[in-house]
């Protein structure tokens, strides 16, 4: 019936001309404008749908690193390396204008956690556990691509992580299931609002679908093993958060699956994304992850890599082309249908529509001072660093620094620039950035007198410098060391046996305590590190991270006392990479007393800093968790309570993690699950009072290994501080 009506609505137009084609028509219904569209489209318009080039020059050798002038007018999609709206305008009017049909073309970036205003990386905003700043950081991202015509970031990664020597751990949010979950649909609100039809608002991407960070070895690229009950209780939860969170699309990935690579992987982007999960915007593989089957042994050519992985449900094709040369002839082999094909290009067409793409397909351009660096970005932007850094320690308050008249910053990090924007820095330039030394001399003006030296670089031999630095830490009264890792030691295809900062900076690092001032240690990393030779030299440690754009303001507020640090870690920091894996929510051991417990022979079984970890500058006291019951039903509903006391003389915010833990269950569970977490003002010598209300089902129930949610009766823990209390469901 409905095909017939607009047969006739169709033949009315060719009559009498009067009225645009229904899929232009922005009143009309999405889904009906799809059915419209699809219905006038050839074949080969089709396909081109469902592939995604590069378009602009960029500096990575093995993409198409020059302008790619021979694009068809009908792809569906680009990646833009431009930071101006001026090139992909042009190509989107190739589209719009020399095109048959006129669709326009969703252009797609990297914009991970900042585009020219840079944020902390994910990891370090998962430290912050203020989830706020992380959409208000994306909402930033999303305005300044959108300024230079991203439509689409492939962002939030949401890869829950327990392996610090695989790089991409910096992209995520750490270690926990729930804390990926929250700063996903975070991320997701911040991108694309409630409406990504509307100004500045950009699809997002969930990637990479699913079980990447499982990565053996630390290692890309490879094989990941990964039970099915792991899948569903670790892996799978925080892009289940982001499709509810209505992530327009997802990436699938490099990795295999448990031996089903997921490029190809039905059961995960047909059977779980589409038939159970429901998820009707698209899959798009990452870079050339569809020819790559090849290389993983699961096809012998691009033909047969073409049609596993349409077959399997990934709906477009990255930076291979691999698509754009078989699928015609897979469906004239029969090997894939019309109906496949138009259910895919229904899904590029709907996130396309959903974006307001048909009637915006321009982007305004605007100078950069309109677009770029804005008061408000940069003020975020701070914030955030400030809350994602953890402080690690800090023996006799030798922090914050209020009475030096001389502050020495000593080591590579301490006048960089470059390296604070972490990788995946999208557009993020080095000279936005505001040093340590800058940032110092600011908030230090008129009250310390601050002296530099670099002492030596990131890595090598030469220490010629350290002379000239141990004089001017002999001139000060206190010595903050600036160490830690380059941006590009971690991020994608940057793995790294051993977390430790090399021994250079260990060895500078031991000559600025031998002339016996009090030593700050700041470290910078994407990535937990092996700090054991750090903690004997220093009297204080503040991790930073790679903190983006406003580096410098955070860590002198921080260092001043303007800030009170609040950050607690997002990802354990293991004594040595030897413990690898070792994470919070492990399931309890067979023997926990006497001789015969397998622990590690030659070093200790814990971590250097645990999860949560982080000091203030403000000490809190936890008085006693009460709960409103002691026992509740399925549907029943009751909260925990702790009331917190400042006990300091001065303001600070604190995070009260919240877990549960199921003591006896067939499916066993972790020692302990993080089930929701607050973070509060609490002002000095005030108490402020933190609760869970928890939900059975959602807080206490867990999944087995098909992905069936339960919830057995019986006695559960409520865990707080270091304060537990059972109760149970009857
Ligand atoms: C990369 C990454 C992926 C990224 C894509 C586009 O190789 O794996 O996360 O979004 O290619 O740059």
């Amino acid at each position: 019936m409905k095909k017939c009506l607009i047969f006739c609505a169709f033949l009315a137009v060719a009559c009498t001309g009067a009225k645009e084609p229904l899929y232009k028509d922005a009143t009309a219904d999405i889904e009906d404008r799809i059915e419209d569209l699809v219905g006038r489209m050839t074949v080969e318009e089709k396909i081109l749908q469902l592939n995604q080039y590069t378009l602009g020059t960029n500096t990575i050798e093995q993409n198409i690193g020059e302008l790619v002038s021979e694009v068809p007018a009908e792809i569906g999609s680009l990646i833009y390396f431009g930071d101006e709206a001026v090139v992909r305008n042009a190509m989107q009017k190739r589209a719009m204008e020399d095109s048959r049909l006129g669709i326009p073309i969703i252009f797609g970036h990297d914009v991970i956690h900042g585009y020219i205003t840079i944020f902390p990386i994910p990891l370090a905003q998962a430290c912050s556990w203020n989830p706020e700043l992380t959409r208000l950081g994306c909402e930033v991202a999303a305005q300044e691509a959108y300024s230079c015509g991203i439509d689409w970031t492939f962002s939030p990664m949401v890869d829950v992580a327990r392996d610090p020597r695989w790089g991409r751990v910096m992209e995520g949010y750490g270690e926990d299931v729930y804390t990926n979950s929250v700063f996903c649909q975070a991320a997701i609100k911040g991108y694309q609002g409630d409406d990504m039809s509307q100004e500045n608002r950009i699809a997002a991407c969930l990637k990479h679908f699913a079980g990447y960070a499982a990565s053996e070895a630390g290692m890309d690229y490879v094989y990941t093993e990964v039970s099915d009950q792991t899948l569903w209780d670790t892996y799978l939860p925080p892009f289940e958060a982001g499709i509810k969170a209505g992530a327009a699309t997802l990436m699938s990935g490099f990795h295999n699956l448990s031996a089903t690579p997921v490029a190809a992987n039905r059961f995960l982007i047909t059977e779980v994304l589409k038939n159970r999960w429901g998820h009707d915007g698209y899959v798009v593989s990452d870079w050339g992850s569809i020819k790559q089957l090849i290389n993983q042994g699961m096809v012998e050519t691009e033909k047969e890599a073409a049609e596993t992985a349409f077959n399997a449900g990934n709906e477009m094709d990255m930076a291979d082309q691999v698509y754009a040369n078989n699928l015609k002839a897979l469906l004239d082999e029969g090997k894939i249908s019309m109906k496949q094909i138009d259910d895919a290009v229904s899904r590029v067409l709907r996130v396309k529509f959903r974006l307001g793409l048909f009637e915006n397909p321009y982007v305004e351009e605007k100078p950069e001072s309109e677009r770029y660096l804005l008061p408000h970005s940069l003020e975020i932007a701070e914030k955030a660093a400030a809350e994602s850094m953890v402080l690690l320690k800090n023996e006799n308050a030798v922090l914050p620094i209020e009475k030096a008249k001389t502050i020495a910053l000593i080591g590579p990090m301490a006048d960089d620039q470059d390296e604070h924007r972490g990788n995946w820095c999208g557009r993020g330039r080095g000279e936005d950035v505001i040093s340590i030394l800058q940032g110092m001399e600011k908030e230090y003006k008129g009250k310390a007198r601050i002296v530099h030296a670099e002492g030596c670089g990131f890595e090598g031999e030469d220490r010629s410098g350290f002379a000239e630095a141990v004089r001017v830490a002999r001139s000060a009264d206190v010595v903050v060391a600036c160490l830690g890792h380059e941006a590009g030691w971690s991020g994608e295809n940057h793995s790294r046996s051993t977390l430790e900062i090399p021994q250079i900076q260990e060895d500078l690092l031991a000559a600025l305590k031998a002339t016996g001032k009090p030593v700050v240690v700041l470290t910078a990393s994407g990535r937990p590190l092996e700090m054991r030779e750090v903690d004997e030299h220093a009297d204080a440690i503040l991790h930073i991270w790679h903190p983006g754009t406003c580096a410098g303001y955070a860590v002198a507020g921080l260092l001043s006392g303007r800030y009170n640090p609040s950050g607690k870690l997002a990802m354990t920091f293991p004594y040595t990479a030897g413990q690898i894996p070792i994470y919070y929510n492990r399931r309890p051991k067979a023997r926990n007393e006497g001789w015969f417990q397998g622990l590690y022979e030659d070093i200790t079984n814990d971590p250097m800093y645990p999860f949560g970890y982080g000091l203030s500058y403000s000490k809190f006291e936890y008085g006693p968790m009460t709960v409103s019951a002691d026992k509740v039903s399925a549907d029943g509903k009751l909260y925990a309570e702790v009331t917190v006391k400042n006990v300091s003389d001065r303001d600070g915010m604190e995070t009260v993690h919240w877990y549960i833990n199921d003591p006896y269950s067939k499916i066993t569970r972790p020692v302990k699950e993080l089930k929701f977490f607050e973070k509060k003002l609490v002002k000095a010598g005030e108490s402020e009072t933190f609760r869970f209300e928890i939900d059975p089902k959602r807080d206490l129930g867990f999944v087995n290994s098909k992905g069936e949610k339960y919830l057995d009766k019986g006695e559960y823990r409520i865990m707080v501080g270091d304060q537990t209390v059972s109760i149970n469901v009857i």
